[in-house]
């Protein structure tokens, strides 16, 4: 049998084991009817431009010579440079880094970046490695997908198991490689080596912005309203402080811990204080201990899960009494969820919009670097404010133009866009 050219599935995938990857695909051919006459270029977003698996050997502390799988995968670079992080993980997989460059590519998009999407990663549990097997991992690897990456083509930041350090070797490496201090080729880095201020907290500043443009939207005023968090971590705590300084009540927080829960509200300015000392919430003064699973079943205005991926799932879906959730988190909501949510009438703001404050602050960094100008905290906070909102909107405004949901409306958004930039830039030859 002959194969269709324009529908076949990359050979270097399982077609009976799809991962990730099919998840992705199956969200694109839930947006294709919306995208009109740019729907002609929809096979675009189902392949990735390029995708590079290195080996990665390094000589190990004990004089060892290890081997790692590396990838780096460029999903579009239609609207600009690739964007996306770097993950450590002993379970990453080609197709899962495919899903999340794609997933990359929709988030710049939905937001209004003038990034593709990108992703990269080693399989490896970074855990069990020296910090200087992993500096010279992170060289090797930085040298292996070198060709590939620069500040005009693909810029890696942190994600899972990589941090600021992860990027100033990464930028140190690239920068040795080139001749050149090129700060602008990764984002996420240390302050004292071009990174930007603000960055720390714009995730999940973003997350309580884009819950702001959500709750007036329902006619809840943020004043008193009711909030439940999953995490209190980078994004969880930042929302949680910022959701309590607005006058909103935070009922309950969930972390590796344990719920903690206060019906007056937690005190967040204390809690942040306990948290630093004793590494998670459970037993933080003035709250009680719930079971895990109440939280899901809490009565609440805004719930955001700012945790792990699927954690509201078919089992919990159907208790969740929130009317409004704000996905904090990457892939927090399965697809069973998402439709038992929508069809409970809770709006649910997808991850592509409501936490993409982190990549839009790398987005500041990296033109912070071009110009090696730096700006103040103030004028990054009410830029990032600015792109939210604007993002926030668009979503909103073809959800109820195609009364579909917000997840998807951001979708439509996103690939619309890519397929635009595609379409007037044409096929090259
Ligand atoms: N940090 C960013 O800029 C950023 C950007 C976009 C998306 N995200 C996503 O947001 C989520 C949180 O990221 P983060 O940077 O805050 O991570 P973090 O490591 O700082 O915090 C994670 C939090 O999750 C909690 N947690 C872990 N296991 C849990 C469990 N089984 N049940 C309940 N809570 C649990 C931890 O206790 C901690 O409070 C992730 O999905 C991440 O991919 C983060």
């Amino acid at each position: 049998m002959t194969e269709n050219p324009t529908h076949s599935l990359p050979s270097y995938l399982n077609p009976d084991d799809l991962g990730p990857w099919g998840i992705y695909l199956e969200q694109v051919e839930r947006v294709t009817p919306y995208l009109g006459k740019l729907s002609k270029w929809v096979e675009t977003l189902k392949r990735p431009k390029r995708t590079l698996i290195v080996d990665v050997p390094i000589q190990l502390d004990n004089g060892t010579i290890a081997h790692f799988e590396g990838y780096r995968v460029q999903h579009n670079t239609s609207r600009g440079p690739g964007k996306g992080g770097v993950r450590y993980h002993q379970d990453v997989t080609l197709s899962e880094v495919m899903a999340l460059s794609a997933w990359m590519s929709v988030k710049s998009a939905a937001v209004n970046l003038p990034f593709g999407g990108a992703k990269g990663g080693i399989r490896i549990d970074p855990r069990l490695y020296s910090q200087p097997e992993l500096e010279r991992l992170t060289r090797r690897y930085t040298s292996e997908i070198g060709s590939i990456i620069g500040p005009n083509k693909d810029i890696p930041a942190p994600d899972v198991n990589t941090n600021a350090q992860t990027m100033a070797w990464m930028m140190d490496t690239y920068s040795m490689n080139v001749g050149a201090t090129t700060t602008g080729v990764v984002t996420g880095k240390p302050i004292s080596l071009g990174g930007s201020l603000g960055r720390v907290e714009a995730t999940g500043r973003g997350v309580y912005t884009i819950a702001c443009e959500a709750a007036r939207d329902a006619g809840i005023a943020l004043e008193g309203a009711r909030i439940c968090i999953q995490g209190f971590g980078n994004v969880g705590s930042t929302a949680a402080r910022l959701f309590s300084d607005a006058g909103a009540k935070v009922l309950a927080i969930q972390d590796h811990t344990g719920t903690i829960y206060n019906p007056n509200g937690i005190d967040i300015i204390a809690l942040l204080d306990y948290v630093e000392q004793e590494k998670g919430v459970a037993g933080a003064p003035g709250t009680e201990i719930l079971p895990n699973e109440q939280f899901w079943q809490l009565d609440t205005d805004i719930l955001v899960p700012a945790a792990l991926e699927n954690q509201i799932n078919r089992h919990n879906a159907d208790q969740v009494r929130a009317r409004i959730v704000v996905e904090g988190a990457n892939g927090p909501t399965s697809p069973e969820a998402d439709d038992i949510l929508n069809s409970k009438g809770i709006i649910v703001v997808p991850d592509v919009v409501a936490n993409a404050g982190g990549v839009t602050v790398s987005y500041f960094e990296w033109v912070q670097d071009f110009s090696s100008f730096f700006w103040s905290e103030d004028e990054i906070n009410e830029r990032l404010g600015v792109i939210m909102k604007a993002a926030y909107k668009s979503m909103a405004g073809v959800a109820a133009e195609h009364k579909v949901s917000l997840r998807t409306a951001a979708f439509i958004v996103a690939c619309a866009r890519i397929l635009e930039a595609r379409q007037v830039r044409g096929l090259y030859p």
